[in-house]
């Protein structure tokens, strides 16, 4: 695991921009796994930015993002379509048909998730999965649990990330207790993956996502079976793994 130590966001966001725009210089057709939450949002202002200013282009890239609530609209506010519009999509020339985002509304979500694998299947896998990390371990959301679930499935969500999600809905009771997530078997199966963090809050996650046991109550510890990772983070994500030296 390649390690990016960074002093805060900014530098985080800008480091983990970098690492998508090198894959997209590298691959203009590249395929990109994308994430929602707090922690990518500076690296898609800087995305943004760049391709403002001629630096790149989206026109061959194609997208699959992590995963969407069950039961929001895609213009929904809190929808993670809507979120990859407005900090992302819609500010860039990537083409609409080229974006996939889980469907939070699909009626059968059975035959959805399958259909969500088959997609990335015929895409040939992800080129670069964008990850963000849960306080609890979560990728995706991919909840702590007694299995890895390898396909796109329905996931209840834990009373702590719907805690930790409610800052983005008026009551703790507006937040959806479901959502659709890709697999762990689509996220490990992507050729490379940058996990980000940002935040003393999640010094444990990533701690133990990277020097804890590789088990499915810590999802992200999964990734130490990726031959791939780099992790981009600042240093209050990383103060647990500077405290034991594993990063100078
Ligand atoms: C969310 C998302 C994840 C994200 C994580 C952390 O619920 N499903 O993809 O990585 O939780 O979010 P944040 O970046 O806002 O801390």
């Amino acid at each position: 695991m390649k390690i990016f130590r960074e002093k805060d966001y900014d530098a985080m966001s800008r480091r983990a921009a970098q690492v998508i725009a090198a894959e997209i210089a590298h691959n203009p057709a590249c395929v990109l796994g994308l994430a929602t939450g707090s922690t990518p949002e500076g690296a898609y202002k800087y995305l943004v930015d760049w391709y403002e200013k001629g630096f790149l282009s989206f026109t061959d890239v194609r997208s699959v993002n992590l995963d969407e609530y069950v039961g929001l609209s895609p213009d929904h506010d809190q929808s993670y379509r809507y979120f990859m519009r407005s900090n992302l999509f819609d500010h860039v020339d990537i083409a609409p048909e080229n974006t996939r985002v889980p469907d939070g509304l699909a009626a059968d979500t059975t035959a959805f998730c399958a259909e969500y694998d088959a997609y990335i299947r015929s895409l040939g896998y992800v080129d670069l999965q964008l990850l963000g990390i849960g306080r609890n371990g979560h990728i995706g959301f991919n909840e702590p649990g007694d299995c890895f679930v390898k396909e796109t499935h329905v996931v209840d969500l834990a009373e702590s990330t719907i805690d930790a999600n409610s800052r983005f809905f008026a009551t703790r009771d507006d937040v959806p207790k479901q959502a659709i997530s890709m697999g762990i078997g689509a996220i490990m199966g992507a050729k490379k993956v940058l996990l980000c963090a940002s935040g003393e809050e999640k010094a444990d996650a990533i701690y133990n996502s990277v020097r804890g046991p590789i088990t499915p109550k810590c999802p992200g510890s999964i990734l130490q079976l990726h031959p791939n990772v780099v992790l981009v983070a600042d240093e209050a994500a990383l103060s647990k793994l500077i405290a034991a030296g594993v990063v100078k």
